[in-house]
């Protein structure tokens, strides 16, 4: 299949290019490379000795997007990765996250309705459930308002995409709810690349330990979990990648117009104490760390039920958290 990877050359876009030219596919990027690096599409195909057509564009510029379908007549499907992605600063810049997050998606339904294009996987995330009432989560659990406009974005492009859906306009779509992805690909050659201060916890233990960071700080040892801090469900990111390919692969064989979400995590909830250990432990080095207060936002424990999308899919992650923390190590090491 032809596809289009909005975001390809971010975290999870360029390691679901590196899986769909695995999987026999052929992707093509949109990046503006606002959040990501020109050399990522040349480690590509360092992996894979396969490059990827690239359009440097904006995808919330109707004309751009329009252009790109215009050249690509036979696309199947897009995997639609693009938007901002930092909680906290989303609290102090809601416009930007509002409107690159939500208009992006309007303009790619509009030229996707427009070129007859159906498929789309859309990146959703374990957000959208909010502070669970319990764990695992399901697909039926409830979804909860958002405590940040990040976390609103991801709400409202689920709604957007199902009210297109019950409209009964040609679109079949599935939302993946994304549980944490961390790792980075087994060849060490593309990973996270955070802007500036990581916010997020594995590229802050691993600067912590290349001696970029002085020190990690623990966001509260205090919750009612059984070391103190917060669990999370921590998904290898070629898991992830891989994830949807059999998502592309199901839609492809339903009828339009189609919608469903899928979370996409391990099962398994590991806490961030945990990590930290399995870290230090398979890669035979420390991480300097004290414990600090609570982060505002921060749910104690969230982790996925995985039956759906393994019985409805196949798909089922491989990796183990020990896989995540060695590759994250040994991507950082190449920076
Ligand atoms: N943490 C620390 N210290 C740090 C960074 C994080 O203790 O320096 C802790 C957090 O308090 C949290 C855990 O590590 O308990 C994970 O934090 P992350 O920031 O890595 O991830 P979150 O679970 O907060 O957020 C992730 C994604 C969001 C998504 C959210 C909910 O980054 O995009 O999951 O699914 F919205």
């Amino acid at each position: 299949m032809k596809i289009l990877v909005n975001g390809g050359a971010g975290f999870i876009g360029s390691h679901t290019t590196v899986e769909l030219f695995n999987a026999g596919h052929t992707p093509i990027i949109i990046d503006d490379f606002s959040n990501s690096q020109k050399w990522i599409i040349d480690r590509i195909e360092q992996i894979t000795n396969k490059r990827p057509k690239v359009y440097e564009g904006n995808c919330t510029d109707i004309n751009f997007m329009d252009d790109v379908f215009e050249k690509e007549k036979d696309l199947e499907g897009v995997i639609h990765f693009t938007a901002f992605k930092a909680v906290g600063e989303s609290i102090e810049k809601p416009i930007p996250y509002y409107k690159n997050n939500i208009n992006s998606l309007l303009v790619l339904i509009e030229v996707m309705q427009k070129y007859g294009v159906e498929n789309i996987v859309f990146s959703s995330s374990a957000t959208v459930y909010g502070d669970p009432d319990t764990n695992p989560l399901t697909e039926k659990s409830p979804r909860k308002q958002a405590t940040n406009p990040y976390g609103n974005t991801k709400l409202i492009a689920e709604d957007i995409l199902k009210d297109t859906v019950i409209s009964r306009a040609k679109i079949k779509t599935i939302p993946l709810r994304y549980f944490n992805p961390i790792g980075a690909h087994e060849s060490h050659l593309i990973g996270e690349l955070p802007n500036g201060v990581p916010s997020n916890l594995v590229p802050y233990i691993t600067q912590t330990a290349a001696g970029i960071r002085k020190e990690l700080t623990i966001f509260g040892n205090d919750y009612d979990t059984p070391d103190g801090t917060c669990i999370r469900d921590f998904i290898h990111v070629v898991d992830l990648a891989k994830a949807h390919i059999a998502t592309l692969e199901y839609l492809q064989n339903q009828t339009s117009p189609f919608f469903d979400v899928f979370n996409v995590g391990t099962g398994k909830g590991t806490s961030v104490m945990e990590l930290i250990n399995t870290f230090e432990k398979v890669n035979n080095t420390k991480v300097k760390y004290k414990i600090g207060p609570r982060r505002p936002g921060d749910v104690k424990a969230c982790w996925a039920d995985t039956k759906k999308v393994q019985n409805v899919m196949g798909w089922k992650a491989q990796k183990t958290i020990s896989d995540a923390m060695k590759d994250a190590w040994e991507w950082q090491k190449t920076l």
